[in-house]
């Protein structure tokens, strides 16, 4: 099913396989249609199956990374490049060593900074000399963050050093061995930095994410739900399997 909504687009798939295959069709169209285009790029289970479909397409030759840029939402901080749940780790194992984007174009927040504010500013300054983003992946947290911008009482404008929430600690740290080893903190766009790409694609699967799905697309626009923002973007694409659109189709149909 695919959906205008108000200003935005709903495109629901079947399962999983089928939403990730639309999640790399619209990445990959991107990259056809602008050389030298910039993307956004998220973490997290969700983009996987994505990620997994674009290594595919490269691998056929239907899709050239060699002059996309990319910028990731965020980093855990403190965390090593080398440490495999670092989100620099995870981009390399799961997307960047398997295509041929030039690493020198992949940027990730430096988990390690010791200035977490100069960081920060100059992740910005990187984003602004790109020219911009011109397509943001984004998956969803149960609490409705995007990169890491945790619910709160205003939506954050620029690349931040933020504590996470005790609930996104947890939600995470089915990834480590431990919780107390997840990091307490992160280095993340902000809401005014993802808002500022020119398209937004938000992927969002399986039925743990129903409610929160509703509550982004569908409900109050509030920081304390903070992808809510998203529905005043004027170019988003929401992409949902069944399980997670199970709310949202008796609203909209
Ligand atoms: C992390 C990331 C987010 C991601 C979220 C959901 O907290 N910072 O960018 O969207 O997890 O992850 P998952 O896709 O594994 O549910």
């Amino acid at each position: 099913m695919e959906k205008k909504y108000k200003n935005f687009k709903i495109v629901i798939k079947e399962n999983y396989d089928s939403t990730s295959i639309v999640v790399a069709d619209i990445i990959a169209g991107l990259v056809n249609a602008k050389s030298g285009g910039v993307l956004g790029l998220a973490t997290g289970g969700t983009p996987v199956g994505a990620y997994k479909q674009l290594i595919a397409m490269q691998a056929a030759g239907k899709v050239d990374f060699s002059h996309v840029t990319c910028f990731n939402l965020d980093e855990y901080h403190p965390i090593a490049a080398s440490n495999s749940q670092s989100y620099k780790y995870f981009m390399k194992d799961n997307l960047f060593n398997h295509i041929n984007i030039n690493p020198a174009n992949t940027h990730i927040p430096d988990g390690m900074a010791e200035d977490v504010q100069a960081e920060c500013a100059a992740y910005e300054q990187k984003i602004a000399a790109a020219g911009g983003i011109d397509l943001q992946l984004l998956g969803i947290g149960s609490n409705g963050h995007i990169g890491f911008n945790e619910p709160a009482s205003a939506f954050s404008r620029e690349t931040n050093y933020i504590a996470l929430e005790a609930s996104t600690i947890e939600a995470n740290a089915r990834y480590f061995n431990s919780p107390d080893e997840v990091p307490k903190h992160a280095l993340t766009m902000g809401i005014g930095t993802i808002f500022a790409a020119r398209r937004i694609v938000m992927m969002i699967t399986g039925a743990a994410k129903a409610n929160i799905a509703e509550a982004a697309i569908l409900g109050y626009i509030s920081p304390q739900v903070p992808a809510s923002i998203l529905q005043l973007h004027p170019d988003v694409t929401f992409v949902l399997d069944a399980d997670a659109a199970k709310n949202i189709i008796p609203r909209i149909t």
